[in-house]
C-alpha cells in the first residue's frame, strides 16, 4: 500500500524538517507505550492481580521519569508533524477503508486522549492516589454508560492507530515486511482479537466476571470525586 506522497508545494514539502520520518519515529515511540498499555488492559480478563501485574511491569518503563517525558514529547512532535503533513491527512480521508479507518481512529483519539491521560495519571500524581484497576473499576461503576463506550473505542482506536500506523511507519523507515504483512488477512487478526478480548477486559473491570469490591470507596474514586465537588 503504496503513501500518498506529498505535493511538491505544501509547507511540509517545503520545510527543511522531515516531517514523515518525525511522525514515524514518534508514533513508533508511543506505540510501544500503547502495547505496554493495552496489554495490562486485556490482562484484566484475568483478574485484578494479573492487571496490576502487568500494569506495574509497565510502569517500571513508561513512568521512569525521562521516559515518561519522552512520551510526552513524542506524543507533541506525533501532533505537530500530523499539522504539518495536514494535506495528506485529508487525502487519507479518501483512500481505502484501512486508511480511513486510522484517520478516524486518531480524530477520536485527538479528542480523548488529553483528557484521559489527566483522568488517570494527572489525577494519580495531583492526589497521591493510584490509577490502577480500581481507578477504571470506579468509573464504570459511576457513569457505565459512558464509560464502557468510550473505553471500547478508546482501545480499539489505539490498537488500530498503533497498528496501522506502525506498519507504515517502518516500511517509511525502510523495513520491507510491513508492506506483504499488510497484504494479507493477517493484517485484520489483531484488530480482530482486540475486538473480541476488549469487551471481556471491561467485563472484568465491570465487575461482572467476579467480584471486584465496592469501586465507589477505592481512593482514586473519592480524591476523584472530591476534586470534582461530587462527594
Ligand atoms: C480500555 C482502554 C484503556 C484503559 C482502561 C486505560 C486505562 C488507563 C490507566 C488505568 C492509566 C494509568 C496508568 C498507570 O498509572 O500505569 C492510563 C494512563 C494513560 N493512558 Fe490509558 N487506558 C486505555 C486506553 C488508552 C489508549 C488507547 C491511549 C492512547 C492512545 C491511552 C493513553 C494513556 C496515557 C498517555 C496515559 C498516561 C501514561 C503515563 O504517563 O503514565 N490509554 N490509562
Amino acid at each position: 500500500m503504496a503513501e500518498q506522497e506529498l505535493a511538491p508545494d505544501t509547507a511540509a514539502a517545503r520545510s527543511s524538517i522531515d516531517w514523515a520520518r518525525v511522525q514515524a519515529i514518534s508514533g513508533l515511540c508511543f506505540a510501544g507505550f500503547l502495547a505496554l498499555h493495552l496489554a495490562a488492559t486485556v490482562s484484566a480478563i484475568f483478574g485484578e492481580a494479573a492487571f496490576t501485574f502487568v500494569q506495574h511491569a509497565g510502569r517500571r518503563i513508561y513512568q521512569y521519569p525521562l521516559l515518561e517525558l519522552g512520551l510526552i514529547v513524542a506524543f507533541v512532535a506525533h501532533l505537530v508533524a500530523a499539522w504539518q503533513l495536514r494535506q495528506r491527512a485529508r487525502s487519507a480521508l479518501r483512500g481505502n477503508l484501512r486508511r480511513r479507518l486510522h484517520r478516524y481512529a486518531a480524530i477520536y483519539l485527538l479528542l480523548f486522549v488529553a483528557g484521559h491521560a489527566l483522568a488517570t495519571r494527572g489525577v494519580s500524581l495531583a492526589g497521591n492516589v493510584d490509577s490502577g484497576f480500581d481507578a477504571v473499576a470506579f468509573s464504570i461503576a459511576w457513569i457505565p454508560t459512558w464509560f464502557l463506550p468510550y473505553y471500547f473505542f478508546l482501545a480499539m482506536a489505539g490498537l488500530y492507530h498503533a497498528w496501522w500506523g506502525s506498519l507504515t511507519a517502518l516500511s517509511r523507515l525502510g523495513w520491507k515486511a510491513p508492506g506483504t504483512l499488510r497484504a494479507r488477512k493477517v493484517f485484520w487478526l489483531l484488530p480482530v482479537a482486540g475486538l473480541l478480548l476488549m469487551p471481556l477486559a471491561l467485563a472484568r473491570f465491570a465487575g461482572l466476571l467476579g467480584d471486584i469490591g465496592d469501586p465507589m470507596s477505592s481512593a482514586y474514586a473519592r480524591y476523584y470525586l472530591m476534586l470534582f465537588g461530587l462527594d
